[in-house]
């Protein structure tokens, strides 16, 4: 049995004091919720990740970032390594968010740097997969999916391929408030299931926690977490407030 994993992706919102009250108002809202039951992982501004960090320390909450650089340190002027987001206690990492690929140049090599550099580290890549529109209508869906899989997953070890979050975030459906319907969820997040069986075996793809991410809300969770492949939902606009968010949490729960 997979544990459901919720992350909010804050994505560039929250000032440190902003992301200070979201985080308590999510503390307070969610105390009650066992960390044995579901993962629930807050991924703010790097900017704020220390201060995020000391307010959710020891709680059920859990710190994840939004990316990294592939080498640990270096003349790479701007940039954050996997070292120093360890070094601030996080936990997990968003890799190949499509607003990267899409704005700053991520290609399934940079990403499959990264997944290797956050391995090393010690944090759990959360690695973003999905087709945009044009994709979509083209029925490429498939054929880019298994290229972000396989090119993405390159030379990672079966025993590393455990550690993994999948998100399958169908970019259409991302800030659109277009969901894709749990049928198209499920159909493409079996077919990631079924592609990591066939690159390394039955049991890791069964152990793998696959997301499904885009206008996800606490209306619509209840449903997408029925279906067999989606195990928790990487939330972006409705991660940023405290009633949406935790609403997503329970009902995630309550749907089990
Ligand atoms: P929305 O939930 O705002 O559609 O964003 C999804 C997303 O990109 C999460 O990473």
């Amino acid at each position: 049995m997979r544990k459901p994993i919720i992350a909010g992706n804050w994505k560039m919102y929250k000032t440190i004091s902003q992301a200070i009250e979201l985080a308590n108002g999510l503390k307070r809202e969610l105390y009650k919720i066992d960390s044995q039951d579901i993962d629930i992982v807050l991924c703010p501004p790097f900017t704020a990740l220390t201060e995020v960090g000391e307010v959710i320390y020891g709680s059920n909450l859990q710190l994840g970032a939004q990316d990294l650089h592939w080498e640990d340190e270096g003349a790479f002027t701007g940039e954050v390594s996997g070292l120093f987001l360890k070094d601030v206690g996080v936990k997990y990492v968003i890799i190949g968010h499509s607003e990267r690929r899409q704005f700053f140049g991520e290609t399934n090599a940079s990403v499959n740097k990264k997944i290797k550099a956050a391995l090393r580290n010690g944090l759990v890549p959360i690695v973003c997969v999905g087709e945009n529109l044009k994709e979509r209508e083209e029925n490429k869906t498939f054929d880019v999916i298994r290229d972000h899989i396989e090119n993405g997953l390159k030379d990672i070890s079966q025993e590393d391929a455990f550690k993994l979050v999948i998100a399958y975030e169908p970019v259409w459906a991302i800030g659109t408030g277009k969901t894709a319907t749990p049928s198209q969820a499920q159909e493409a997040q079996k077919f990631i299931r079924d592609l990591l069986s066939k690159m390394y075996n039955n049991s890791v793809a069964q152990d793998i926690r696959i997301q499904y991410g885009g206008s996800v809300k606490p209306e619509n969770i209840a449903e997408l977490i029925k279906q067999p492949d989606i195990d928790g939902a990487l939330v972006g606009g409705a991660s940023l407030k405290v009633d949406s968010f935790s609403a997503i949490v329970k009902n995630t729960l309550g749907a089990e």
